[in-house]
């Protein structure tokens, strides 16, 4: 079959299209026929070799995934042959708190999705929402659970509660999908007013532009009563974070999912005097995964999709997503009819 390839720290130009040997399906496993592949940043931290889990030397690279069942090893009740199923992330972190000893990922640790078919634990599978696509359901994996898993996998989200979400990325637009799912508010910030306008086309109760006012925390803060967010999807790490939690309820909770923004030394240490609750994310497990397409499912959400690539343009389906000037996920197919 044909897959790519990918050195772990090796950078794009490492990537390159291969005829490997197929994966065959072991015993509680079963042979996905990928049907599409959607790109996140952990992609590119991967290939920049900065990912903080243990990842293979050489590898097929991505977590996201969306096919049809073809084999079915020993043992397997769910699902059947024909089914159409998406990729959980970490397929053997079933429930409960994040573990290190749970932490094998697809496209890190295990081979990824970028290849015709993959091997994968039977238990690591969801069925794909009805309403949704192949390219719809691998846009799902890792950003939207990530999303969900900010905003439900702690304390509760009441509606009402108000969520702030930043930029324009995948985590950020499925976690401002969910919250108004949710019955939050959402303020949410970006860098231009073209992204502002998808924001709030989705639904967002305000958005700000953080280019233009680089001091967004007074303006969130203005725009909910001077009462602050109940929790914040924070994507921008040591950059936004002091900012974040000016603009954080007393008591509200900041869900750590990523590092866009980092700096050195730009934190004031008096704000960690502060009362809040600050969980790290760590994508989601499976029963969130479930969780969460249960959810798709009865909402008829979908997620959104800014541009199809096929199989054979992958290297430029990465140079694109670099770029950085989608909104919404880069998806990669086997065919593009
Ligand atoms: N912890 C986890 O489990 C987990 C899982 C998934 C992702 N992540 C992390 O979450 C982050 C976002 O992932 P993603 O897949 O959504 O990435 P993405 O799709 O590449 O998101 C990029 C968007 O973030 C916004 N952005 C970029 N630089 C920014 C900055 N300096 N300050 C504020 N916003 C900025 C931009 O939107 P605007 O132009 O609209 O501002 C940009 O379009 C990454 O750091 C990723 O590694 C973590």
């Amino acid at each position: 079959m044909r897959a790519y390839l990918a050195r772990y720290g090796g950078g794009l130009e490492s990537l390159c299209m291969q005829d490997v040997d197929d994966p065959g399906c072991g015993a509680g496993h079963v042979l996905v026929d990928v049907r599409a592949v959607s790109l996140n940043f952990r992609d590119i931290m991967i290939l920049r070799g900065r990912y903080p889990l243990p990842v293979r030397d050489t590898l097929v690279p991505c977590c996201d995934g969306a096919g049809e069942v073809v084999a079915i090893g020993e043992g397997v009740t769910d699902p059947a042959l024909g089914d159409r199923v998406m990729l959980s992330v970490f397929p053997r972190w079933i429930g409960g708190p994040f573990r290190f000893d749970r932490a094998d990922q697809i496209g890190g640790s295990l081979n990824g999705t970028l290849a015709e078919r993959i091997s994968v634990d039977a238990d690591g599978l969801a069925h794909i929402p009805e309403h949704l696509s192949y390219e719809e359901a691998a846009a799902l994996p890792c950003a939207a659970l990530t999303a969900w898993n900010a905003l439900t996998g702690g304390e509760r989200l009441l509606p009402g509660s108000t969520v702030l979400t930043m930029g324009s990325g995948g985590v950020s637009l499925a976690a401002l999908q969910f919250a108004k799912l949710l019955g939050a508010c959402v303020v949410a910030t970006t860098s231009s007013d073209r992204r502002a306008a998808v924001l709030r086309a989705l639904g967002a109760d305000e958005v700000i532009n953080y280019r233009k006012q680089p001091q967004w925390a007074g303006a969130v803060r203005s725009c909910t009563g001077g009462q602050g967010c109940d929790v914040i999807v924070e994507l921008g790490g040591t950059g936004t974070l002091e900012q974040s939690m000016q603009c954080l309820k007393p008591d509200g909770t900041l869900a750590l999912v990523g590092s866009l923004a980092a700096q050195p030394d730009t934190l004031d240490p008096a704000l960690l005097a502060g009362v809040f609750r600050m969980r790290r994310i760590a994508v989601g497990n499976v029963l969130q995964f479930h969780e969460m397409a249960r959810a798709v499912d009865a909402h008829r959400l979908r997620p959104v999709i800014d541009r199809v690539f096929n199989f054979t343009e992958a290297p430029s389906a990465f140079e694109y997503f670099l770029n950085r000037d989608a909104i919404g996920k880069v998806i990669i197919v086997k065919d593009v009819a």
